[in-house]
């Protein structure tokens, strides 16, 4: 997709990733809404990076809220095109039983059910057009879980999965749908939740996050080929290989003598 005067709404752009992708999308012309829980954020970034962008209000987990979202970008700026569903929480890394069910529960609604919002939202009006891009943010630990970081790993892979089979789905209208798996990343997320580090190690990790624009212009690059994975930080493959390596031997013989397979095939 070309991207100059676009619309494009970014999710919990107020900061980080989000403001990140907001700002590359600019760069290329697109008109952008940021939004996000926090409206101060959401208007300090889109003060920041200009092009004509609009700030919004926002609670992902809220199809009320969504609804207004969506009046409002089109009252202002026309259809919604290009969708980031960006908005996203952590929690501390800690073991899963501790995580209090408040805080496991919020973690789903904000990560995996806000991602259903948008889509609920958005993806009936770009199915009739016949045109759209979805970014639905997930993360390193959508493909590779991390010790005491089981519920939000799950969130993670959660999104991966939602969205590799929606970029299937929706293919046959013209919509494409790319999976962002950042790694360390400068925001306020990151800087709020290293892992359980000495104030040395979280100098060093702090040194190595990676600036949020190169990770806004990875997912530019991405929508404007149609691109499913986007992955930013490719130090990672190494133990990515390990964890695939892993799954493909435990293919063994089937567990049951004579089965004679069912794979659900793609149409
Ligand atoms: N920073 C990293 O290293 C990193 C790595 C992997 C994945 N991620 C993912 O990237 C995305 C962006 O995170 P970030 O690191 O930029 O953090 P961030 O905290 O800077 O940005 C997330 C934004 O989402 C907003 N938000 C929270 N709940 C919301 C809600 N209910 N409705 C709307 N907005 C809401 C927050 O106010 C915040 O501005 C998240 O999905 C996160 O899980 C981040």
């Amino acid at each position: 997709m070309q991207l100059e005067g676009k619309v494009v709404l970014v999710t919990g752009g107020g900061g980080g990733i989000g403001a990140g992708m907001a700002e590359a999308f600019v760069e290329r012309g697109a008109r952008v809404a940021i939004s996000d829980f926090n409206l101060d954020f959401a208007r300090a970034e889109a003060e920041r990076i200009g092009g004509g962008s609009i700030a919004l209000a926002h609670d992902v987990t809220d199809l009320a809220s969504w609804a207004a979202v969506k009046r409002e970008i089109e009252g202002q700026l026309g259809p919604v095109e290009v969708l980031c569903n960006n908005a996203g929480i952590a929690v501390p890394f800690m073991p899963l039983e501790e995580i209090a069910p408040e805080a496991f529960a919020r973690l789903l609604a904000v990560n995996v059910t806000g991602v259903y919002n948008g889509v609920r939202t958005f993806v009936p009006e770009m199915k009739a057009r016949g045109a759209g891009h979805l970014v639905n943010t997930s993360s390193l630990n959508g493909l590779l879980p991390y010790a005491t970081s089981a519920a939000y790993s799950a969130t993670k892979f959660a999104v991966a999965g939602m969205s590799e089979a929606l970029s299937i789905e929706l293919a046959p209208f013209g919509i494409g749908v790319s999976i962002l798996y950042p790694g360390l990343t400068r925001s306020r997320m990151s800087e709020r939740h290293l892992p359980g580090a000495d104030a040395a190690a979280m100098l060093a990790m702090r040194a190595r996050m990676m600036e949020p624009v190169w990770l806004g212009r990875a997912v530019v690059r991405a929508v404007e080929e149609n691109t499913l994975h986007i992955i930013t930080h490719p130090d990672h493959r190494p133990a990515l290989e390990a964890r695939f390596d892993a799954i493909l031997a435990a293919h063994g013989e089937p567990a049951q003598p004579d089965y004679a397979g069912g794979r659900l095939t793609q149409a």
